[in-house]
């Protein structure tokens, strides 16, 4: 099949409506929130019952905050609600939806059974999309008889607030595919980011990882300390917050374990855990989450 051959009998953007999002965890929840905000009619799917519970109340309160703050009107956020429904037999839900959008656990062996299974069940057509940040489409698409219907389209945390998508093509994703899912990011509200080829870390994780690691160069060559680069970063570069403040955010254990894992995979020893992040992680100094990472918290 060659890439553009499906690009008469593809959904476009308009003519879909019903979502299904796989599983309802931190972003499935989110993403789902956001699709329905944008009208679409989503169904979140979960082998868990209490975490399509726990789904279901995030997302209202979630959508309510935002009718408090004006960012959308109660008639639109009501709409939304009713708009959401959830299922723990996501293969049945599948039947007749428009698109997919896998958010499940990160484990390339249950995504990999999950594209298979969404492939028996869903039209032909439907495009079968995965929100991973580190298993590429092309890892999935031969889980499917659809290879040039699959893609990543990667959403950032919390998917409610983050405006970037990347659309992330593999080599036998079909332009149709792509321009879709631009489309779709775009009828969100958001911003697509389009990806022509895959690489890991996809675009804007790289550029994080790339001042990430000048940064702890700059700390440990002693050239200034992380407190000071944390604040050139905010105030000369205008982020929000700096490197090491974003490390204790998004927690030392988690930096060192997918710094690791990268390594495991590449076998280069440049991928491996900065030196200092590691004294950070053996110290147990894991951020935020336990009050002490390259800052102390309080409370
Ligand atoms: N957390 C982030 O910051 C972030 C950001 C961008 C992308 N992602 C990607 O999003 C995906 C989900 O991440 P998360 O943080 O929401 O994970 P999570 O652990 O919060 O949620 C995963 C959910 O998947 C469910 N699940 C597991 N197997 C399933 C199956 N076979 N069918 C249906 N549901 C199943 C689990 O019950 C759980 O509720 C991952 O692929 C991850 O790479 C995460």
């Amino acid at each position: 099949m060659t890439p553009d051959s499906t690009i008469d009998t593809i959904d476009t953007i308009d003519t879909i409506d019903d979502v299904l999002v796989v599983g309802a965890g931190a972003m499935g929840t989110q993403i789902g929130a956001a699709y329905a905000l944008a009208g679409y009619r989503v169904t979140t799917g979960d082998l868990a019952p209490e975490a399509l519970d726990q789904s279901r109340d995030e997302a209202q309160r979630r959508l309510r905050r935002l009718a408090e703050k004006g960012t959308f009107s109660r008639d639109e956020v009501d709409s939304a609600l009713e708009r959401m429904m959830y299922t723990t037999d996501s293969l049945e839900a599948a039947r007749t939806t428009d698109f997919v959008l896998e958010a499940a656990v990160e484990r390339i062996d249950i995504k990999r059974q999950l594209f298979a299974d969404l492939d028996e069940a869903a039209p032909e057509h439907v495009i079968l999309a995965t929100n991973s940040s580190t298993i590429p489409s092309s890892l999935l698409m031969d889980a499917t008889a659809r290879p040039d219907r699959v893609c990543n389209m990667h959403f950032f945390n919390p998917a409610l607030v983050m405006n970037c998508v990347e659309v992330v093509r593999n080599p036998q994703t079909s332009d149709a595919t792509v321009e879709a899912a631009l489309g779709m990011v775009h009828r969100l509200g958001k911003q697509p980011v389009r990806l022509n080829k895959e690489i890991p870390g996809f675009v804007a994780n790289r550029l994080l990882g790339a001042l990430r690691n000048e940064a702890l160069r700059l700390e440990a060559d002693g050239v200034a300390s992380y407190q000071d680069i944390d604040v050139a970063a905010r105030t000369a570069l205008g982020h929000p917050m700096g490197p090491f403040e974003l490390m204790d955010l998004v927690g030392i254990d988690v930096s060192y374990l997918i710094r690791l894992s990268e390594y495991e995979q590449s076998g280069d020893p440049a991928d491996l855990p900065h030196p200092s992040v590691q004294k950070l992680y053996e110290q147990g100094r894991y951020g935020r989450k336990n009050g002490r990472g390259w800052y102390e918290y309080t409370s």
